[in-house]
């Protein structure tokens, strides 16, 4: 099955629900703040638009969803103080692939327009949210119709398994279901070659998609050269092994399987960048945070996490 119609975070709000299991995402969001600011406060200024169309890019299904709704009309507000001008109308679009439970945003809206109204008073313009299904890695809006993208924690999902770890008749990959320490460099190679055409493509189309002047912010899990390449990938690769060896999964099953996932380095994407040549790249940061979203350093509740609860948000 294409990657597209497969892939999507748990939906609802249970124990196993991507809302309830997206700290790490939320840590990501807060720390990008200023850089999106700045941003949103640039584009406003270069444009000072009527009103202001405003697209997330897979914004998945969570108080994250709207959380960056709010980010970005904070940003808008701070732009019009200093412009000393009445805020403009705001229309979000929220778009993630059609399998993302929008339904469980959707009712999230009618308190969420209320809690804006209050806050933001009468001096705020109307804020109108719609969903948009399909895929960033094609066409999803009319040319020249966006004045600013965002997308957080999501360019590292490829559009398909990487071409030529699917080409052999011997999977390149087998036995692991990312590149780990044992893959060979052509496996790395393949990876690198699927992100290059898939991240080339996502410029192309957003470009397109963009009025001129406008701006983009873009969060995904990265890595450093010097990183070494174990992620909890390797754990749910071995993970699967032990399902296989407990007949619990067909290993056919685990040898046809792999991520449609990549994690470039800073300068991966650098290149990238200036090589399709749309977009004049203004910052590039990279921020660091563990696979446990740091949650020892959370002020918000008075829990010490040992190793075993940690274990379990990691797993969750
Ligand atoms: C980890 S979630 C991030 C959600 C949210 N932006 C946040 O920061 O909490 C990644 C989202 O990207 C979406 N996604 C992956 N590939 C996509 C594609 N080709 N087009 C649109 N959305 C995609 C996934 O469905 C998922 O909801």
């Amino acid at each position: 099955m294409a990657a597209d119609q497969a892939l999507h975070m748990n939906g609802g709000v249970g124990e196993t629900s991507y809302a309830n299991n997206s700290l790490i995402h939320k840590k990501v969001l807060v720390k990008e703040k200023p850089i999106l600011e700045e941003s949103v406060i640039r584009t406003y200024h270069n444009l000072a638009p009527q009103w202001l169309k405003v697209a997330d890019l897979g914004c998945s299904s969570g108080p994250n969803t709207l959380f960056i709704v709010s980010e970005v009309i904070d940003a808008v507000h701070a732009a019009c103080f200093e412009l000393n001008c009445q805020p403009p109308d705001c229309q979000f679009f929220l778009n993630d692939l059609v399998g993302n439970d929008f339904n469980t945003i959707f009712k999230l809206l009618p308190d969420f327009y209320k809690k804006l109204e209050k806050g933001k008073g009468q001096k705020f313009g109307s804020c109108f949210i719609a969903g948009v299904p399909g895929s960033f890695y094609g066409r999803l809006f009319p040319s020249n119709s966006i004045h600013f993208f965002h997308s957080s924690f999501s360019q590292h999902w490829l559009s398909q398994v990487p071409k030529g770890l699917t080409s052999s008749v011997i999977p390149l990959n087998k036995g692991n279901i990312y590149v780990t320490e044992t893959s060979t460099p052509a496996v790395m190679r393949a990876y690198m070659e699927q992100f290059q055409e898939d991240f080339k493509l996502f410029l192309r189309l957003r470009s397109e998609e963009l009025v001129q002047e406008g701006g983009m912010v873009l969060t995904f899990i990265g890595r450093l050269e010097t990183d070494e390449l174990i992620s909890p990938f390797d754990l749910i690769g071995m993970t699967l092994h032990d399902m296989v060896l407990e007949a619990i999964i067909e290993e056919s099953k685990l040898v046809s399987f792999d991520l449609p996932f990549y994690t470039p380095t800073p300068e991966e994407g650098r290149e990238i960048i200036d090589a399709e040549g749309s977009f004049t790249l203004q910052r590039i940061e990279v921020l660091k945070i563990g696979w446990d979203a740091d949650i020892n350093e959370s002020e918000e509740e008075n829990i010490v996490f040992d190793n075993k609860m940690r274990a379990k948000f990691i797993a969750n």
